[in-house]
């Protein structure tokens, strides 16, 4: 069975895409069959993580949702594009043409095609795990993404702003019968990680799957389009990753 996990924020700019684009390669790198999509429809980013130029777009989500494409048509193969050797990693990406962002943001789309579909990808590429990335703030892609998904990674700063918004995502989560999984992100590094989780944890009632520190390097990396756990496997933040990767897996 597949285990699909969203990952959601209140606020933007917490690092979900970040997170999704290091999870996803993380458990490809394990040996997994991982799908990606990005349902951020209103500000994709994923393809410049992924390096996907428009050289490699058949399709996109968006030409499935409005039935252009079928979906087997806008998957795209990453695995060695990435140069992941183990598992395999499958991408569909978001239109990131300004009429195609106005249209989804205008009209909506089908939801239910959206819930099926990612359940035939499942099924047609075998896939353990699929990963939603998506747009902070509660909308009905947040609805849709949650309802459809098995787990959900509720991202969040240490900020006013976000605790609050992050009340209102996890009384979502829990009307949908979801299990969240917090990940607290862009940490000042002055503050102790068992400080950080006893904060959250006893603000929120929910497991923290993993926190995350502010560090340059990542910062830059997403300037150079560098995933973190393929080109420095070896530094604390793909070792977080790593953590978070096997919590929201439920390897742990
Ligand atoms: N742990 C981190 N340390 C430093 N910068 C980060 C970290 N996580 C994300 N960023 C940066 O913050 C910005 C927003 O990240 P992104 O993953 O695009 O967030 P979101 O998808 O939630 O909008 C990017 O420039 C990214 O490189
Ligand atoms: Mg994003």
């Amino acid at each position: 069975m597949v285990r699909t996990i969203a990952v959601h924020s209140f606020r933007g700019g917490t690092g979900k895409s970040t997170i999704t684009a290091n999870v996803s390669c993380w458990l490809a790198l394990q040996g997994h069959k991982v799908g990606v999509v990005d349902l951020d429809l209103a500000a994709p980013g994923l393809h410049l993580s992924f390096r996907v130029d428009r050289s490699m777009i058949r399709g996109t989500l968006n030409d499935f949702l409005y039935g252009r494409r079928e979906l087997s048509e806008v998957i795209i193969d990453v695995t060695q594009h990435l140069s992941i050797e183990n598992g395999k990693l499958y991408f569909i990406p978001a239109s990131f043409t300004a009429d195609e962002i106005i249209r989804v943001l205008r009209e909506g789309y089908d939801a239910a095609l959206f819930t099926d579909g990612i359940r035939a990808m499942a099924r047609g590429l075998n896939l353990d795990y699929i990963l939603v990335d998506t747009h902070p703030g509660i909308s009905e892609d947040t609805l849709l993404a949650i309802a459809a998904c098995d787990v959900v990674a509720v991202v969040l700063r240490l900020d006013k702003q976000d605790f609050t918004g992050t009340a209102i995502t996890l009384e979502l989560t829990r009307r949908f019968g979801r299990q969240p999984l917090l990940v607290v992100s862009q940490v000042p590094k002055a503050m102790v990680e068992s400080i950080v989780r006893r904060i959250v944890e006893s603000n929120f009632h929910y497991p923290v799957a993993g926190v995350i520190y502010f560090d340059e390097d990542v910062l830059e990396a997403s300037r150079t389009r560098e995933i973190f756990v393929l080109t420095r496997p070896e530094h604390a933040f793909s070792k977080t990753m790593g953590e978070i990767a096997k919590r929201l897996a439920g390897l742990v």
